[in-house]
């Protein structure tokens, strides 16, 4: 990979690659700033897109436009699966959105009509380099799996719990399954990168003020481990 994407959806997501980066450039385009520079010795261009898929997606298509031939996400998420707890990593295999729903017509849960696609898959190599990183970052602490995106925060056992059986979801979060669209229309490769802030249930929200600035320093710490390999 020559030029590397990167996205984050909070300050508290993107604000450890600004301390870091050797910036060279940076522009400003949907009201969203890119910036560009060198990484631990890796072109990098990276932004804070915003919460959501909306921006997630337009963000993702800006940094393929800037010729970045692959796109990873570092962030934060609300844990689905039983065996994750607060601060653990789940790196995608795939993304879907759970939000996504037309039943009404016979199409499954998350699927998009009309389309083949609608769990994109995560570059196998991107996920294998994250999920080495990861391990040895964090021993026992990782996870690979499905990412659920919605433009939703998750915040019920009861939901959570239907994620995870209808949707075999590993955490849920706002952006991921957009900008695994983006890329997949595109044909460009990315991983997403989650470190769990809170369990996604009753005390979701207490848990996600208390834990998501430790949580995105752990995701943030595989990014670097990342580009050190890339
Ligand atoms: N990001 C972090 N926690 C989340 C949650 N519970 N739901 C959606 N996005 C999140």
């Amino acid at each position: 990979y020559s030029k590397i994407g990167i996205i984050g959806a909070m300050v508290e997501e993107i604000e450890l690659l600004h301390k870091h980066v050797e910036k060279t450039s940076s522009f400003v385009k949907a009201g969203i700033e890119y910036t560009e520079g060198s990484l631990h010795g890796r072109q990098v261009v990276f932004c804070k897109s915003g919460v959501g898929k909306v921006n997630a997606a337009v963000c993702t298509q800006l940094l393929i436009d800037a010729g970045v031939d692959c796109v990873l996400f570092t962030g934060v998420a609300g844990a689905v699966s039983p065996s994750l707890n607060i601060g653990d990593i789940v790196i995608s295999t795939s993304c879907l959105q759970h939000d996504m729903d037309v039943r009404p017509l016979g199409f499954a849960r998350g699927q998009i009509p009309f389309q083949e696609t609608w769990d994109f898959r995560a570059a196998s190599d991107l996920v294998e380099l994250a999920g080495s990183v990861s391990e040895h970052l964090f021993p026992g602490r990782t996870m690979k799996g499905k990412v659920l995106s919605g433009d939703q925060f998750i915040a019920s056992r009861d939901v959570v719990r239907e994620l995870y059986e209808e949707l075999d979801g590993a955490c849920t979060e706002m952006e991921g399954a957009s900008l695994a669209q983006v890329c997949a229309m595109n044909g460009v490769p990315f991983v997403v990168i989650r470190s769990m802030s809170d369990k996604a249930d009753g005390s979701a929200h207490v848990n996600f003020a208390e834990f998501t600035v430790q949580a995105s320093i752990n995701s943030h710490a595989i990014i670097e481990g990342m580009l050190q390999r890339l």
